[in-house]
């Protein structure tokens, strides 16, 4: 249905938040033909999209698939994510001749720049005939049959409703908790908030000459609440970042430990006893060194082990070794919080919408997409894919 001669401040559907689900949305209802505004407090649009991924915006992963979200109904997701795959966002990646690679692990990257991916966004809102205005605020007055919105320009009128305006992280580049506000104020379920993807802070004094590896990486397998990441940590100077730590900063809960095997794939203990015997002069921190770096080896061989010949190590010092470092366990007294979080957990409880359009069970014609819901993906291009997933599912149906 097209609703062209509809006067200016009447649309089909108005989109608040111009990121990455809100522009998937209304590409996708543009084309079915309905009259869209896009809406954005921000100067301008897809800001996220264009600081992320380094520049280069991890736009997908070829693997995404509903294990790598994390939401109260783990299958809330699938209906989205098998309508609108990778492969969809590949094509149209293509169709706009945007050349990208895969980096690892399926994570696909612009060789270019993240800014093509907005270009291409809204060059697609362009010929789908959305409209967009940025610096703009908006209230929702009624949410009723018509809805009625306020802009300090005056009122919007519209049939459908998205709030695609993302979570709290990184305040710093507008983020806001706007969606939340309007749904506790809608008696809409919002289930707690946390930062995501986010390094941890390391403030127990013990743990304070960790600070001298700031910027030394590491590969492990980081394990947070039975969730595990062979991925590499990296050491800074407030206590650990990198993709393990980001991932596993999703599951940490305060006060529990992270458990870091800084020898993956090695069983430690055993390999001690053999060396022990094959090289029973060398240095233990000779031999830690190897896997961990000079420095990470000198350290732990400063505060936590004894450095002594292997061939003088009893089965009691290798024990109390493996201790130390199979796995590392370690308190973070907290993480980052939002100002660096990549992602926020919790948001929009999905048992209030349906998964198949998005849209409130208990509000017709309003709709919650992107990560203002409680569906936060792994690190590796999730997050993206479920903006654009659930974007598009909802602009099938707006
Ligand atoms: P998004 O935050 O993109 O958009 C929300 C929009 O709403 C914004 O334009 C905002 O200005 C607007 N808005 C907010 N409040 C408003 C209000 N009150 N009124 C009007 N407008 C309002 N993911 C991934 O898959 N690969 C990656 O490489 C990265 N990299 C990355 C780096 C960094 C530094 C961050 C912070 C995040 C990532 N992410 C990522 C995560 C990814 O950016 C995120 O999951 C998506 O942008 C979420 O898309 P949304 O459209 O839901 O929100």
């Amino acid at each position: 249905m097209t609703t062209q001669n509809k006067a200016s401040n009447e649309y089909d559907v108005i989109i608040i938040g111009a990121g990455a689900a809100g522009l998937m949305c209304a590409i996708a209802a543009g084309q079915r033909g309905r009259r869209v505004l896009v809406t954005d407090h921000a100067n301008k649009v897809g800001k996220k999209i264009l600081m992320s991924g380094g520049g280069r915006c991890n736009f997908t992963n070829m693997y995404s698939a509903p294990e790598n979200f994390i939401c109260n109904n783990p299958h809330f997701v699938k209906s989205a994510l098998s309508r609108y795959t990778p492969w969809h966002f590949i094509e149209l990646v293509e169709k706009h001749q945007i050349a990208y690679h895969e980096k690892k692990l399926g994570q696909l990257f612009c060789d270019e720049s993240s800014k093509q991916i907005v270009q291409m966004l809204l060059a697609e809102c362009a010929s789908a005939g959305v409209k967009i205005i940025t610096d703009t605020s908006v209230q929702v007055v009624e949410t009723g049959g018509q809805k009625l919105l306020e802009t300090p320009q005056g009122k919007l009128q519209c049939e459908s409703v998205v709030i695609a305006t993302g979570s709290l992280s990184i305040p710093k580049m507008g983020a806001t908790g706007f969606g939340f506000e309007l749904a506790r104020k809608l008696d809409i379920s919002v289930l707690p908030t946390r930062a995501g993807l986010v390094p941890v802070v390391l403030d127990d004094h013990k743990l304070k000459p960790l600070a001298e590896l700031s910027g030394i990486s590491l590969d492990t397998i980081t394990e947070a609440n039975q969730n595990s990441f062979h991925e590499n940590i990296l050491f800074t100077h407030r206590g650990l970042s990198g993709p393990a730590i980001l991932q596993a900063s999703s599951y940490w809960q305060p006060g529990e430990p992270l458990k870091i095997d800084m020898f993956p794939g090695i069983e430690l203990a055993g390999y001690l006893a053999e060396m022990r015997v094959e090289k029973s002069k060398t240095a233990l921190k000779t031999i830690l060194a190897e896997k961990l770096t000079r420095r990470v080896a000198q350290l732990w061989c400063e505060q936590w082990v004894e450095d002594k010949p292997l061939g003088q190590l009893s089965d009691t010092d290798i024990e109390h070794i493996v201790s130390q470092c199979q796995p590392w366990t370690v308190k973070p007294s907290g993480t980052e919080g939002y100002r660096t979080a990549e992602v926020t957990l919790g948001g929009i409880d999905t048992d209030a919408l349906s998964s198949k359009t998005m849209e409130c069970k208990n509000h017709p014609g309003l709709y919650f997409i992107g990560e203002v819901v409680d569906v936060t993906g792994h690190l590796g291009g999730h997050n993206f894919q479920w903006a654009w997933a659930s974007g598009h599912a909802a602009g099938q149906f707006v």
